[in-house]
């Protein structure tokens, strides 16, 4: 399987958690190819949290894919990747997945993801959880996704939000084998 991986950014809040995770990929995984995909939302987050442009976060993939762009290589199952995560995933995107409704590449590519039985990776964020959202998260964890939200965790003692950070971000890597270093796992 070809050493690619699809990174899509939607607009909920945890935009710092994608900068992190492709600045991850791209010091300690430079053989992987990654293709960015960014929601119109995720621009407004990307800004309000990090004080980032889309062109900031393109510079730290490999391949850059506008979300209009539905006929690009990630939009078919012919091409070969290991999986997609979407971090920060909002309830929006969620819900585009859930019912198959992919009037966007980002959404397009997640689809893809699903009929060919390929990893998808939700870093799904909102609170609290509306019973829209939680049936939509359990139909599509059904489907096969994977549903991991960037919850805060405290047993590896945090000094900081980039420690809790980096900590989803390796829990994120780890679903498709790939180290994280600063990564600190539970040992009993
Ligand atoms: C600053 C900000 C924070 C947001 N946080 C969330 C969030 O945590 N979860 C969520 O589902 N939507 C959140 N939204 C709303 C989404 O951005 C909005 O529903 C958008 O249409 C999502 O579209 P997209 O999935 O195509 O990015 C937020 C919006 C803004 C401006």
């Amino acid at each position: 399987m070809a050493k690619r991986l699809i990174v899509g950014v939607s607009g909920a809040s945890g935009a710092p958690i994608a900068v992190e995770l492709l600045r991850q990929l791209r010091e300690h995984h430079p053989g992987i190819e990654t293709h960015l995909v960014v929601s119109r939302g995720a621009e407004l987050t990307l800004r309000q949290e990090c004080g980032m442009d889309v062109e900031e976060l393109r510079a730290l993939a490999g391949v850059f894919h506008k979300n209009d762009e539905i006929g690009a290589s990630i939009a078919s199952g012919s091409f070969q990747i290991m999986g997609m995560v979407i971090v920060p995933c909002s309830m929006k995107t969620v819900a585009g997945i859930a019912s198959g409704y992919s009037d966007n590449l980002l959404l397009r590519a997640a689809d893809v993801c699903l009929k060919e039985r390929r990893k998808l990776v939700l870093c799904a964020r909102e609170a609290p959880l509306s019973t829209i959202h939680l049936r939509n998260l359990y139909e599509l964890g059904r489907m096969g996704a994977v549903i991991l939200p960037p919850v805060l965790t405290y047993y590896q003692r945090p000094e900081s939000v980039e420690d809790m950070t980096r900590h989803i971000v390796g829990k994120l890597l780890d679903q498709f084998g790939l180290d994280c270093p600063g990564f600190r796992r539970w040992e009993g």
